[in-house]
């Protein structure tokens, strides 16, 4: 007997599916330090027009080609072109290589909250606490980072092996709410430390001079990463969206979410940081790198009221967007090898996690006893993030708007977005999943490799 596909009972469900997907580490640790470092204000408006054209196409597209061909990203690519079953198993490889640093970092927040919890906040709000505790250069056996990525990936396994994702979700629904309106109060808060003006200046408003092709490359790796695209996870959400959910309303929906989420927690950490680099927004852009986050909220808790009450409740939260995240990633592993090596869950599962200890172990590792070994000149963890990021999930994306744009046809999309009512952008889907996002990715995979050769620098 055929086994039926189970769906989302509820438009909102699939939406916060999604959405607990999509909003993690990504918005609130990975975005702020990229806003940071391309310019700020100029990065924000850079990422908001490629979101609303770019991300809008693509995420349209995978989860169009999830719902209609009700499979996921392996046999979804071949169904649509027998050429393109590669494609699938590309797509694929993003997580693999995304899960174990993810992990690492969900590490760090773990650390960060038990300081919190256990009211040594403060030391965490030292200038050089987060460069020593991840080169694993303080005493103790609790200060190594090994200790608390392990701790993270066990917890993420409890989740996927127990099968409490439902658990999780749920809490996380009530609790994502609650973490935009703390976000909101800490972006308040942040704001009105003396010199925060310049760097919501500096965050909000755009300046020609700051613009180079690296912006653009920035924002649209992380616009991948942000939204989930470009690696198969929204098609196998799309594969369990029901036919009469209306597709346009709920990616605008994850779009908006995903997106407001960014907005705020670079609220929360830009004008801040500008404030305590004394205005020196040269100085910003230098330093803004994977610490940004655990290097600026920590402070802005210290001088806040309830501070340690206010870190403690924030990192938890953040952990639980990170969890959900996380899950998702894990459970995308597990389910391919389940599908193509017709193994059990629970094999699949423990497999996944030994190599996630594996690889993320050199990420982890990376700032500290093996930042010898740089790997195209950078950490560990920063190259993960930028194979996939930069190389990876542009070709994926390049070839999928090949596929749907040339191959098949951007009629197959729109077909089946008007299955379930109108499609609003449709002209504007057309030209860019035909032509310009085809164009536009080329130009930055080739900027890429001319960056990788030496030819330009940054
Ligand atoms: N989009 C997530 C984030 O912003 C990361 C992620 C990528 C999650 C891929 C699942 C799949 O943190």
């Amino acid at each position: 007997m055929k086994k039926e596909r189970s769906s989302f009972t509820s438009r909102l469900g699939f939406v916060l599916a999604a959405a607990g997907s999509a909003v993690g580490l990504g918005n609130l640790w990975r975005f702020p330090y990229l806003a940071a470092k391309y310019g700020g204000g100029t990065f924000l408006l850079v990422y908001i027009i490629l979101a609303i054209t770019f991300g809008f196409t693509l995420m349209i597209a995978e989860i169009a080609i999830g719902r209609n061909t009700r499979l996921s990203c392996i046999g979804a690519y071949r169904k649509l072109d027998q050429r393109f079953g590669f494609l699938g198993w590309l797509a694929s490889l993003v997580p693999v290589i995304i899960t174990p640093y993810y992990c690492v970092i969900g590490g760090w927040v773990v650390k960060y909250l038990v300081e919190f919890v256990t009211g040594n906040g403060l030391q965490a709000a030292g200038d050089s606490y987060f460069a020593s505790f991840t080169a694993a250069q303080l005493p103790g056996v609790f200060n190594s980072p090994v200790i608390w990525f392990v701790l993270y990936v066990l917890l993420n396994a409890v989740v996927v092996l127990f099968g409490v994702e439902k658990g999780i979700e749920k809490v996380s629904r009530v609790m994502m709410p609650v973490l935009v309106i703390l976000s909101i109060v800490i972006a308040g808060y942040s704001l009105t430390i003396p010199g925060a003006m310049d760097g919501l200046k500096y965050y909000l408003l755009p300046r020609m001079e700051d613009f180079s092709i690296f912006t653009v490359l920035a924002a649209m790796g992380q616009l991948f990463y942000s939204m989930s695209l470009a690696m198969g996870i929204m098609i196998t959400y799309g594969s369990y969206m029901q036919k009469d959910n209306i597709l346009e309303h709920s990616v605008t929906q994850i779009e908006v979410f995903d997106t407001g989420f960014a907005l705020l927690a670079g609220l929360m950490i830009i004008p801040a940081m500008v404030a305590f680099s004394g205005g020196d927004t040269a100085l910003v852009r230098e330093s803004a790198g994977a610490g940004l986050m655990f290097g600026v909220l920590p402070k802005v808790f210290e001088s806040m009221m309830f501070g340690g009450v206010i870190g403690t409740i924030f990192f938890l939260l953040v952990l639980l967007a990170a969890l959900t995240s996380s899950i998702s990633l894990t459970e995308t592993i597990v389910s391919i090898l389940v599908d193509k090596l017709h193994i059990g869950r629970k094999p699949a599962t423990v497999g996944v996690l030994l190599g996630v200890l594996l690889l993320g172990l050199l990420s982890c590792l990376g700032y500290g006893p093996l930042s010898a070994i740089q790997p195209l000149g950078m950490a560990f963890l920063d190259f993960f993030d930028f194979i996939s990021n930069s190389i990876l999930m542009p070709i994926v994306a390049f070839l999928t708007c090949i596929l749907v744009g040339h191959v098949v046809g951007p009629k197959f999309i729109i077909d089946e977005v008007e299955t379930s009512g109108a499609f609003h952008r449709k002209k504007l889907f057309v030209v860019m999943i035909r032509w310009i996002a085809p164009v536009m990715l080329l130009m930055i995979l080739g900027t890429e490799i001319l960056k990788f050769l030496g030819v330009i620098s940054v």
